[in-house]
C-alpha cells in the first residue's frame, strides 16, 4: 500500500480498514460500499486518518466509471461475497489505466485437499452464517479475469491470498 498514488478505487471499503495503510501526500481515494454504515464509519476513519477521500454508496454491479479512470484500484476481503466476481474484476480491468495495478487481498479455497473439501462441504452454512463463499478459488478466478498477474502471495495453504495485478488492455 505505501506504493499505492494518484487517483484509487476501492471497492467495498468496509469501515475503511485500508484507510492508515495509505500516504495520505499521495492519494485521492473513491470509496465504494453499498452499505449505508460502512460508508458512515469510513468517512470517519478518513478523516480521522486525513485521507482525502469521497464516498459512494453504490452496489459494484451498479457503477459507471469511464474506462482508465484509475491509476489504482484496491480491493480486499470483497470477491467472497459478490454474485459474480470475475464480472467485477473485468470492470476493474476497464476502470484502470493501463500503466496502473490493481491490488486485491482474497480468502478462498485451500490447496491442501482435506481443507478444500470442508470448505466445499460447509459453503452453503458458512454463506448463511458469514454472508460470503469460503469456496472460491481466487487463482482461477483472477486469470479468467483477464488480469495480468505479476505476484502473487499466499497464506494459510492459500487461504488468504494477495495479488499485484495490472490490466490486460
Ligand atoms: C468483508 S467486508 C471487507 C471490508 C474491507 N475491504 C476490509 O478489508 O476491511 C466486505 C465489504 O464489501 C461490501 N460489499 C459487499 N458486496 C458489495 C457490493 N455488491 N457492492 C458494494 N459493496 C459491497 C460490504 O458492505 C462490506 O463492507
Amino acid at each position: 500500500m505505501a506504493n499505492v498514488s494518484g487517483n484509487v478505487l476501492e471497492v467495498g471499503v468496509g469501515i475503511g480498514a485500508n484507510f492508515p495503510y495509505y500516504d495520505k501526500e499521495k492519494v485521492h481515494v473513491t470509496a465504494v460500499d453499498f452499505s449505508p454504515e460502512m460508508i458512515k464509519s469510513a468517512r470517519e476513519r478518513a478523516a480521522d486518518c486525513q485521507i482525502n477521500a469521497d464516498f459512494l454508496q453504490e452496489d459494484v454491479e451498479s457503477l459507471d466509471f469511464e474506462a482508465s479512470s484509475f491509476d489504482y484500484i484496491v480491493s480486499t476481503l470483497t470477491m467472497c461475497g459478490y454474485p459474480n466476481p470475475t464480472g467485477v474484476l473485468k470492470r476493474f480491468n476497464e476502470w484502470c489505466h493501463e500503466e496502473g495495478t490493481i491490488l486485491l487481498m482474497e480468502h478462498g479455497l485451500s490447496s491442501n485437499p482435506v481443507l478444500s473439501i470442508t470448505q466445499k462441504a460447509v459453503d452453503p452454512l458458512f454463506k448463511k452464517a458469514a454472508g460470503c463463499h469460503c469456496d472460491r478459488d481466487m487463482l482461477e478466478i483472477v486469470r479468467n479475469s483477464g488480469l495480468q498477474v505479476d505476484y502473487k502471495n499466499s497464506y494459510w495453504t492459500d487461504i488468504i491470498s494477495l495479488f499485484w495485478t495490472r490490466p490486460s488492455k
